[in-house]
């Protein structure tokens, strides 16, 4: 099939690489003329694992093209995928110029009967404005060009995006068309080949489940950082409770780590977006709204236990940080915890060293630029030396088994404050180390 994705960002590069790898040919078209140019020079604009092979090997198979001419991608295309972001507005409710503005050169440019699949995730309700949009220009142009409009969520987790996306384990897809339904059916065929993953529904059913997911996962992550936090209170070990609770099949191992809390540039706006949407429609999302604010208060729990260590002026302080992305396996920084470790600490006059083997360029030239007093390292041990503490916030797999001896020559003091949602399996209290984790006094 011919796929224009619109929007070449974590989703739509995934989607349209992937969809290139099953022998589609695929334009990916995004508005950054400089994001464009790089990925025409085989330059990847994030990192996400086994991406740039694919990106590089369908590129050199023809099957995959990159442009900022939608004009021209979509002369041929027979479906146009909307992977544009969908921010976190001023209000708190997601933010849809982007998604219309494409809805509206959509209406502009297509050139025959196209399917129009709204892959970003929009509140309940937008496939109908983007087909008014689209709609409204087709009517400006006189054009009686037949179009439908989709609902095609997609569950992607970044740093697992390539696998989750060729081995899902659903399609959801809202359409009020078979035509619809049967073209998406077919492309996404090669992808239920061991069973069928394809569940059809109505399109505000789709765009509903989106968020009730996300809200769902976050939910659990809140649920247990609130059972963290009494564990500390009174004396229990979340990290048993974790594997008490986990063993009952009902609640199941996965999500129920507790942690710095749930970050990313899903969770945080997706279940802002819910509540916003469920107060325009009169109803109070009394247990999602907990949820934020759980989440909201967690992403200081590390800083609060260093400065009960070291006290609420950290001047003369030097922290020593693993991790910056919002989970391991991404670059990404986006809400990550340790934007706001970091900037509380800075605040309170402390410097720091930090590290991530993919998110330092993301912290320097966004989500930490300005901010003073921070060093970046090449290495997890260069942010050792001079720290009075090491700080752990990301999940990453070389973090699992540090060289100890190595940690206790560098730091000045043999202190590690762990806010991973994982627990080291090291007695370090027993080597000598203080060791503060989340949910253990
Ligand atoms: N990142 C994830 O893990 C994930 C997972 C599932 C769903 N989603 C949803 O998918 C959507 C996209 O998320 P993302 O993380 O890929 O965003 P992103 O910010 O990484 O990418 C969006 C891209 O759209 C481009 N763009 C904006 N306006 C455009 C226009 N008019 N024409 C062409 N391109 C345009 C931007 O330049 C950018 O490259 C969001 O709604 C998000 O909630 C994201």
């Amino acid at each position: 099939m011919n796929i224009t994705v619109i929007g070449s960002g974590y989703v739509g590069l995934v989607s349209g690489t992937c969809f290139a790898e099953m022998g589609n040919k695929v334009t990916c078209v995004d508005i950054d003329p400089i994001k464009i140019e790089k990925l025409n020079n085989g330059v990847l604009p994030i990192f996400e694992p086994g991406l740039e092979q694919m990106v590089l090997k369908n590129v050199k198979n023809k099957n995959l093209f990159f442009t900022t001419a939608l004009l021209e991608a979509l002369a041929d295309s027979e479906i146009a995928f909307i992977a544009v972001g969908t921010p976190m507005g001023a209000d708190g409710s997601a933010d849809l110029q982007y998604v219309l503005a494409v809805a509206k050169s959509i209406g502009q440019f297509m050139q025959k009967r196209l399917v129009v699949v709204d892959k970003s995730t929009v509140p309940i309700g937008t496939a109908d404005k983007v087909k008014a949009t689209i709609q409204k220009e087709l009517d400006i142009r006189k054009s009686n060009l037949k179009f439908n409009v989709v609902s095609n969520p997609e569950f992607l987790k970044e740093g697992a995006a390539i696998s989750d996306f060729m081995k899902p384990d659903r399609i959801v897809v809202g359409s009020d068309s078979n035509f619809s339904i049967e073209l998406m059916k077919q492309l996404y065929h090669p992808f239920c080949m061991s069973r069928d993953r394809f569940i059809s529904m109505d399109i505000r059913s789709a765009e509903m489940t989106k968020y009730a997911a996300n809200a769902m996962l976050a939910t659990k992550i809140s649920f247990m950082n609130e059972i963290a936090n009494i564990c500390e209170k009174v004396g229990a070990d979340a990290n048993q409770v974790r594997i008490g609770i986990g063993s009952d099949q009902r609640i199941g191992y996965s999500f129920i780590y507790p942690g710095a809390g749930y970050g990313g540039s899903c969770f945080p706006k997706d279940v802002k977006a819910l509540t916003k949407i469920a107060k325009e429609h009169g109803y109070e999302a009394q247990l999602i709204t907990a949820v934020e604010e759980v989440n909201d208060a967690q992403k200081l729990v590390i800083a609060q236990k260093i400065v009960k260590r070291f006290g609420e002026d950290l001047t003369g302080c030097t922290f020593g940080i693993w991790g910056l992305a919002f989970k391991p396996g991404t670059d990404d920084m986006r809400e990550a915890p340790a934007i706001y470790v970091i900037k509380e600490l800075v605040s309170r006059g402390a410097k720091i060293k930090a590290y991530d083997p993919k998110a330092v360029n993301e912290a320097k030239e966004h989500y930490l630029k300005g901010v003073q007093n921070i060093t970046y390292a090449d290495s997890k041990y260069d942010v050792l030396k001079d720290s009075d503490a090491l700080v752990l916030l990301t999940e990453w797999k070389e973090f699992r088994s540090p060289d100890f001896e190595e940690l206790k020559n560098q730091l000045k003091k043999s202190i590690i404050f762990d806010g991973r949602n994982q627990y080291s399996t090291f007695n370090l209290e027993e080597n000598g180390f203080e060791y503060y984790q989340i949910g253990k006094q």
